[in-house]
């Protein structure tokens, strides 16, 4: 069992001086102050099983990452070698090029005869608690034929295919019938209104929709055919609608238009040969939101894409014949597309899906799915552990987690008391944690442990992974040695975006116009004198405040390390003197009194922590934060109510009576 290396756990809050305070304001970087001094080594039993133990391995990919990247590619299933590993005009990166291939080859067909054949590849279940597992032979025929459904609509290689499912298994089958015939999916998450979907099937011109008549969530049923015939409306580009039968949910069918999946499997031909496509045919558009603007179509190819998703799950989960993988994403983000289809299936693991909420009917209907399936790595989201901290660790306690091994963590940093929790309470304190930082943008993960390698130290991502080159510099492209910066990455890698959808100076302004040749995914972050990667959070959540510029995230880590608060938001609001002064937005655990004497508590707890520079002006109790459907905090809403402007765009609120409580806490205040 691992054991921290230093028993008490300490914080070294350093103040800042006049020297350091002249020092970081000319290179206008980010000042850290929350400093975590807690590590915690892999155990002798993890490292001695681990897929990627060697230190040596390690430096060698550090060395040659092409090299190690084609080692990786030369795993999969090629029909043509490719003739050149990578291509680097800037902004512009091609990958294994002249290389031939279909990725459902590498996820299905070399499984039908490699052993795996009659492995479980999904085990689903519904909200509801219905259940269905597929072998991987299953899902092989139902990929081909309904690959061959899309072929006999009309779509074509290269076709844009727009799909709107819950999170069933047929989403899965979706994505990889696209695959197959060289057509080019568009996922649109599940819980996007029918606005969200027509502006992203217009931006991307698709010729059909996938969707299903409903979903659960939360015991409601969520009307997706009836909203996807709203957004259809206004969608001239599409010509046929395809119907998964998910309930016995209402809706209207448009006859010519709109197809049963059922019917059409029912006489659909059981075999459809791949679509062999060059390796950088595009494989997948996915939108992201902007901080500002209309979202973003991010372009993913073939051959590199498949090369970052298959290496990044099998080293950076471990995974083995025997484990039971479950990462809670859904398909309608880019973890869904890396580590839910494309990543675990390229590895032939078996994994659990599962439709609905955390906390639906109970809170812990997550451990129970652990429990039921013996899950034995478990990849989730730091929002979803805040929740899981707030409903208390009786939840979990019901439970037999002893089959986890291993536990991940995406999406936002982490601030330290939940990853000490996630340790204890999930992790039984016998589980690794790998933190991974990528984005939507970056394909695959780019930054983090490699269990059985890697020393941890919660809240930070820790390391590059083999073969990338993060690195934090000032905005003149400096490196900064030890301190805060801007995260940078300064070789190509294999997955990363190779432009946004129709919108060329879009993709060079936002990435590639920092620095001359250098990628610039919007984060700031923290280097140790170890290396260590601590990223702050997006830059544009920076508060410049009295001439010290301070990452939110840090204040906010150190709100929740107080024993009544389980989440904070803290943002900038105008100010005469300092320019910027921090507001801090605060949820309280169960019992925890809000009043007065509370948030002149939390002001001096936070000057303790970090320094005077860093007590908020303003405290404000909230019972939820806005958060958008991904489970990031949208700061720039509070931001709005926090300085009394009108909100911006709410399309992407997962909860839009969040926001109204808040405003009206806001204006009591
Ligand atoms: C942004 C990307 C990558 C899949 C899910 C989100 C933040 C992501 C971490 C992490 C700190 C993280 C960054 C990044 N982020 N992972 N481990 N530690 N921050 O994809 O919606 O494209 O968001 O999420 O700010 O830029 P996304």
């Amino acid at each position: 069992m691992p054991t921290p290396s230093k028993k008490t756990p300490k914080k070294v809050a350093k103040r800042v001086t006049a020297s350091s305070r002249n020092a970081k304001s000319t290179s206008a970087t980010i000042e850290t102050h929350l400093h975590e001094n807690r590590t915690f080594p892999p155990s002798a039993a993890f490292k001695k099983q681990a897929t990627f133990a060697a230190a040596a391995n390690y430096v060698k990919a550090g060395r040659s990452p092409v090299k190690f990247w084609e080692s990786m590619a030369k795993e999969l299933v090629w029909k043509k070698r490719w003739t050149k590993a990578l291509e680097w005009k800037a902004p512009d990166a091609k990958w294994f090029i002249g290389g031939k291939l279909n990725v459902t080859e590498t996820c299905l067909d070399q499984h039908l005869t490699n052993g795996n054949r009659n492995k479980v590849a999904l085990i689903w279940e519904g909200e509801p608690g219905d259940k269905r597992v597929m072998s991987y032979y299953d899902l092989w025929r139902e990929v081909n034929k309904f690959a061959n459904c899309l072929k006999g609509l009309g779509i074509k290689k290269g076709d844009r295919v727009a799909i709107y499912l819950p999170m069933i298994p047929e989403l899965v089958v979706a994505m990889l019938a696209c695959a197959r015939i060289g057509a080019i999916h568009s996922v649109v998450f599940g819980g996007f209104s029918p606005e969200s979907l027509s502006d992203r099937i217009n931006d991307a011109e698709a010729k059909m929709l996938i969707t299903a008549d409903g979903g659960y969530r939360r015991g409601q049923i969520i009307p997706l055919k009836h909203d996807a015939d709203v957004a259809l409306a206004s969608c001239p580009t599409i010509e046929h609608v395809i119907v998964v039968k998910r309930g016995d949910f209402l809706l209207r069918f448009k006859e010519g238009r709109d197809h049963w999946y059922h019917r059409l499997m029912q006489d659909a031909d059981p075999v459809c040969k791949p679509t062999y496509v060059d390796s950088e045919h595009p494989l997948f558009i996915l939108y992201t939101s902007g901080t500002t603007g209309k979202p973003k179509g991010i372009m993913h190819t073939t051959g590199g894409y498949l090369t970052g998703a298959y290496a990044t799950t099998k080293f950076v989960f471990d995974i083995k014949p025997d484990d039971v993988y479950w990462c809670t994403a859904d398909c309608g983000w880019v973890t869904g597309h890396t580590y839910v289809t494309y990543g675990p299936l390229a590895n032939g693991a078996t994994q659990v899906i599962y439709e609905g909420a955390p906390d639906w009917p109970d809170p812990d209907r997550f451990w129970q799915v652990v429990e039921d399936y013996g899950v034995s790595i478990f990849y989730t989201a730091p929002t979803a552990i805040r929740a899981f901290m707030k409903w208390g660790k009786e939840w979990p306690g019901q439970h037999d987690l002893s089959s986890l091994r291993l536990l991940g963590t995406v999406g936002e940093p982490i601030n330290p008391e939940a990853w000490i929790w996630y340790h204890e309470i999930i992790g039984g304190k016998r589980c690794p944690i790998v933190d991974t930082w990528w984005q939507t943008e970056t394909g695959h993960i780019m930054i983090t442990p490699l269990p059985g390698l890697t020393k941890t130290k919660p809240g930070s991502a820790t390391q590059p992974f083999p073969g990338i080159s993060p690195a934090v510099l000032d905005e003149n492209g400096k490196p900064v040695k030890n301190g805060g910066g801007l995260l940078a990455v300064t070789h190509p890698w294999p997955g990363m975006l190779r432009g946004i959808w129709g919108d060329r100076k879009r993709f060079v302004d936002t990435y590639w116009s920092k620095w001359d040749g250098i990628y610039f995914p919007g984060d700031g972050a923290r280097i140790d004198k170890g290396g260590y990667f601590w990223i702050l959070g997006r830059v544009d959540d920076v508060i410049n405040t009295a001439g010290h510029r301070l990452s939110t995230m840090e204040v906010e880590s150190a709100l929740v390390e107080h024993p009544s608060v389980v989440e904070a938001a803290v943002v900038g609001i105008p100010h005469d003197l300092k320019g910027e002064a921090l507001a801090a937005f605060v949820t309280l655990g169960p019992k925890q009194k809000a009043d007065e004497k509370l948030i002149g508590k939390l002001r001096d707890f936070v000057a303790l922590k970090i320094g005077a520079l860093a007590k908020p002006e303003k405290v404000i109790f909230a019972a939820d934060l806005p958060k958008t459907r991904s489970g990031k905090i949208m700061r720039r809403l509070l931001r709005d109510i926090a300085s009394g402007k009108v909100l911006g765009d709410t399309t992407t609120l997962a909860d839009p009576a969040v926001i109204q409580h808040i405003q009206r806490r806001y204006s009591e205040e």
